[in-house]
């Protein structure tokens, strides 16, 4: 039976098939559920004696086996051969490789603040943000930073002038009794999302804020334009203590669990005790900035006086906030010595990365 002169013929017949489509239809008359050779065969093992259908069954899965290769080779060939007519006749080069696509990746600083989200998120923080053209009055004044105080100077910026806001924000369109908010500014700081957020939740809070801000500063370490991140914190009870274990985890993942850094006191009119982290560059031997310090970051716990102009009892509540400077960050970890390569869009320099 295995070697029927059915059998035989088809497998000339595949050997024979000059199309797919033949081969198809000898594929049919091999397994179609009525009428199909290696069916009939396998109905027929059913009337067969035990000891006849182990040997019968046996030869037949050989012969399965030799039809599976057998189709397959001549698929295989019959597929080259349709390729090459067609190269032939569309004059199409079917055996070009095309180049390997290109791949972009997010920039330094997006990838960075996903990284700062996903450290803080872990840490129970939430992400909030702020307008980066703030009022005089969440920039400096409700931050305890008064018109006429010195640490304005540090942070001079760009005001903008009323009559260039859009009208939803202008004084004409204000309602009657909205405070007027003071002149307008590019915000200097992610501080007043501390603000922002405070006046509008309760606590206890804790925030993290990406974003823009900008100053007039510019040279290897400032631009007019950067990135910060700014963080709060508020409970009953929080301390100087927690302020520390979550900015040392946070270093430590974003930047490096080797991290050397240094805290130290530092003057910020919104927080008492304030506190400045400086970080040790640790550039490639013979950069200019090998071994120096580079200040990361301000913190220090909320100062009463901000908490108060917020709607939040300082007597009740207390905590702390930091804001770190985004690309300080990325250029320690990195060991990029100027800023301005982060910003001028040089592929040779983005590709490193
Ligand atoms: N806003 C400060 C700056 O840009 C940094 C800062 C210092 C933020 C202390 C804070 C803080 O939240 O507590 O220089």
């Amino acid at each position: 039976m295995t070697s029927s002169p059915t059998f035989d013929n088809l497998k000339a017949a595949i050997a024979n098939a000059s199309s797919l489509a033949e081969l198809e239809r000898v594929e049919q008359e091999l397994y179609s559920r009525k009428h199909g050779a290696i069916t009939q065969a396998m109905k027929r093992l059913g009337t067969l004696s035990p000891e006849e259908r182990a040997k019968e069954g046996k030869a037949l899965n050989a012969v399965k086996q030799d039809f599976t290769r057998l189709l397959e080779e001549r698929k295989g060939a019959l597929g080259a051969a349709a390729l090459g007519s067609l190269a032939e006749t569309d004059g199409i080069d079917v055996t070009l490789t095309l180049p390997e696509r290109e791949h972009g990746h997010l920039h330094l600083i997006p990838e960075f603040i996903r990284q700062v989200e996903e450290v803080f998120g872990r840490m129970g923080f939430e992400v909030a943000e702020g307008p980066e053209v703030e009022t005089e009055d969440n920039n400096f004044n409700l931050l305890n930073v008064p018109e006429t105080h010195p640490a304005r100077d540090a942070q001079d910026t760009f005001w903008i002038a009323e009559d260039s806001l859009p009208a939803h924000r202008s004084p004409a369109t204000r309602d009657e009794g909205e405070p007027p908010g003071g002149r307008y500014v590019l915000r200097t700081h992610t501080s007043p999302v501390q603000v922002r957020y405070m006046q509008d939740h309760k606590p206890p809070l804790r925030i993290i804020c990406p974003g823009k801000v900008y100053r007039k500063d510019a040279d290897a370490t400032h631009s007019p334009m950067f990135h910060q991140f700014e963080g709060l914190m508020i409970g009953k009870d929080v301390s100087l203590a927690n302020m520390k274990a979550v900015m040392v985890t946070a270093i430590r993942e974003l930047i490096s669990p080797k991290a050397e850094f240094r805290f130290r006191t530092g003057f910020f009119p919104f927080v008492e005790p304030g506190l400045e982290v400086d970080m040790k560059w640790q550039g490639e031997e013979g950069q200019s900035r090998e071994g120096k310090w580079l200040e990361i970051v301000g913190c220090g716990l909320v100062h009463p006086n901000v908490l108060r102009n917020c709607g939040i009892d300082p007597k009740e509540w207390q905590g702390f906030a930091f804001g770190f400077g985004i690309e300080r960050m990325i250029m320690i970890k990195h060991q990029i010595p100027d800023i301005r390569a982060l910003y001028n869009g040089d592929l040779r320099f983005l590709r490193q990365f």
